[in-house]
């Protein structure tokens, strides 16, 4: 049993949203490492690239004690073991969450005895949030500041933007 506890915090995050940043921080206080890793969702065709997810992620994450940030390929399973950690972190906004939320657990579980994943809540103000509604919220030129960190909100303005030209 490794004496650091690290927990991985996996997800598409086009764009990172202050629901998702309530999540890390919450997490950060129940162990020791978390990996914050965006993975590959076979039906999202993300409108940032992993490498501008990531610089979103390092930016906005710096200063959390013990957050570091990546990126895998494939199976979830495969890099929970890759980054030594020894549970799975996911937020579960509302009741809506759950079915698909407890299936993953399940199936990751299913596929790695050792999987564990923990829920957390997050804080009720985001409970609403989604990455799909902060990008059509943009695409419309609606003020998405309220939901997402400041250093995110211009670029995903100036790129949705770009997109409707
Ligand atoms: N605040 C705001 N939004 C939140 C949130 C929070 N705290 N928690 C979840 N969400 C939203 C996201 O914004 C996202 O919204 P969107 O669907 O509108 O984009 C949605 O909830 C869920 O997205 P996310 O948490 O990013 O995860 P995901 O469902 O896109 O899953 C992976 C992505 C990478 C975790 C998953 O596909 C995976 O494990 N892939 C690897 C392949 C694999 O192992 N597959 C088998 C799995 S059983």
């Amino acid at each position: 049993m490794p004496l650091e506890r690290t927990a991985i915090y996996p997800g598409t995050f086009d764009p990172v949203t202050n629901g998702h940043l309530d999540v890390v921080r919450r997490a950060s206080r129940l162990f020791d490492r978390i990996v914050v890793a965006i993975g590959t969702h076979s039906g999202k065709r993300p409108v940032f690239t992993v490498p501008e997810r990531l610089a979103h992620l390092r930016q906005i994450c710096q200063g959390i004690p013990g957050v570091t940030v990546g990126s895998f390929d494939g199976l979830l399973t495969r890099a929970v073991r890759d980054f030594g950690a020894v549970a799975v972190i996911r937020g579960l906004r509302a009741v809506s969450d759950f079915e698909y939320e407890f299936q993953m657990a399940l199936m990751n579980r299913e596929l790695s005895p050792q999987c564990e994943t923990v829920f957390l809540m997050p804080s009720p103000e985001y409970s609403f949030v989604s990455s799909t509604m902060i990008r059509e919220i943009a695409r419309f030129g609606g003020d998405i500041s309220p939901f997402v960190p400041p250093e995110i909100c211009e670029q995903l303005q100036r790129r949705l933007q770009e997109g409707t030209r």
